[in-house]
């Protein structure tokens, strides 16, 4: 056991604490991990508004890369000294989704065993069975994936959450190809990805869609090829308009993804795409949103498909290290992602410059 400064959320609401924990030896199938960086996310601040569950105190943070320590007994796929990226879908390899080779979806993902504590030995509920807001942390050894060493840990970190699911949204669920438009609702750190994942896969035109100038500015830079400010135009009609330019006839694009969370745009979605096209929602409503009232006919005559993307459908294991020696060639930006470096003590701060929309992501560096 050791002890390590971290930051909680102890109860609802409540700003972040920065405090000491215990941190276990690993056991058996688990790895204690040294954070070198972690991204604030929105999940982050669900947590602390307790509006993912009631298991307070959380350890928050989860969009890390760092080195492995130590691990437990019988662990062979990572080893001290390796640079890991973190995920929060370790697989288990046996469950129907992994059986049918699936493991995206396995329905049996598994964290650490042991519990890390307070000084008091209260127990701490990691964020999404991570929590890297944290000199070091607990995890399943299957929750850590080895990438370049070389790599830049603040950027590739990002690849833990937020940028792998807008990256796998477009490419993983959307099925994003070359020959292949594709509009993305939303371009906060999400929606960026999941544009920097449609160049990526060669997919043109490429539309971004926001209500604020400045992201649809930014959006140019990772690979947008038109912009809809959709809060001075209507973005269904624009972005037919736009697909239909590139392939007569078209009413709408191949693939639309939401990347806001929200019945309004995944409605203007719904509208945006083209026959036989996919809606990818990626951005996460609140419980209480409810999907908007359409004619079924709608649904019906326009086929296709709508689609939800978790964690942007992606496996670790293929996705973290085919995407981090990309971004080591120089063909996937991830830098841009990372707005700003800070401490582990102005995470608050983060929160409120997420809340306003002024960052794509702030990375905490140790
Ligand atoms: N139409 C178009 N864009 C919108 C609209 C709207 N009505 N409302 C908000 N936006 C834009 C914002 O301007 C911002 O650029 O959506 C973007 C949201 O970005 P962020 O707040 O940075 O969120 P992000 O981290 O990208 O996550 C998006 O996915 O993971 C979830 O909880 C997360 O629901 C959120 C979504
Ligand atoms: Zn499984
Ligand atoms: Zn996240």
């Amino acid at each position: 056991m050791q002890q390590v400064k971290a930051v909680i959320a102890r109860a609802e609401g409540a700003p972040v604490e920065l405090v000491t924990i215990n941190v276990p030896d690993p056991g058996q199938g688990e790895a204690v991990v040294k954070i070198q960086s972690c991204g604030v996310c929105h999940t982050d601040l669900h947590y602390r508004e307790g509006g993912i569950n009631d298991e307070f105190p959380f350890l928050l943070g989860h969009e890390a890369a760092g080195v492995v320590e130590a691990v437990g007994p019988d662990v062979t796929s990572v080893a001290p000294g390796d640079f890991v990226v973190l995920n929060w879908r370790a697989v288990c390899g046996s469950c129907r989704a992994c059986n049918r080779g699936e493991p995206q979806y396995c329905f049996a993902t598994f964290n650490a065993t042991q519990k890390m504590t307070l000084e008091d030995g209260t127990e701490l509920s990691p964020a999404l069975g991570i929590g890297a807001f944290a000199e070091k942390t607990l995890v399943a050894a299957g929750q850590c994936t080895k990438v370049d060493p070389s790599a830049r840990p603040a950027a590739v970190g990002l690849l833990g959450c937020g940028v792998m699911a807008g990256i796998g949204a477009a490419i993983n669920t959307g099925g994003a190809t070359r020959g292949r438009s594709v509009a993305v609702i939303g371009c906060g750190g999400v929606g960026m990805a999941a544009i920097a994942g449609a160049a990526l896969a060669g997919s043109s035109p490429i539309i971004a869609v926001d209500i604020d100038p400045k992201k649809l500015e930014q959006a140019k830079t990772m690979g947008a090829t038109h912009t809809v400010d959709s809060s001075a135009t209507d973005a269904v009609e624009e972005i037919r308009r736009i697909a239909a330019e590139t392939y007569p006839g078209a009413e709408g694009a191949d693939i639309v993804v939401e990347a806001v969370g929200r019945p309004e745009t995944w409605k203007q979605a719904f509208y945006a795409r083209d026959l036989a096209g996919t809606v990818v929602l990626v951005g996460v409503p609140t419980p209480d949103m409810k999907v908007p009232d359409l004619p079924l006919i709608d649904v019906f005559g326009r086929g296709g498909a709508l689609k939800s993307s978790w964690y942007g459908d992606c496996l670790p294991s293929r996705d973290f290290p085919m995407l981090v020696d990309l971004y080591q060639q120089g063909r996937l930006d991830l830098d841009v992602f990372v707005s700003e470096e800070i401490g582990i003590g102005d995470i608050e701060a983060a929160f409120e410059k997420m809340h306003r929309g002024e960052v794509l992501r702030s990375v905490v560096v140790l």
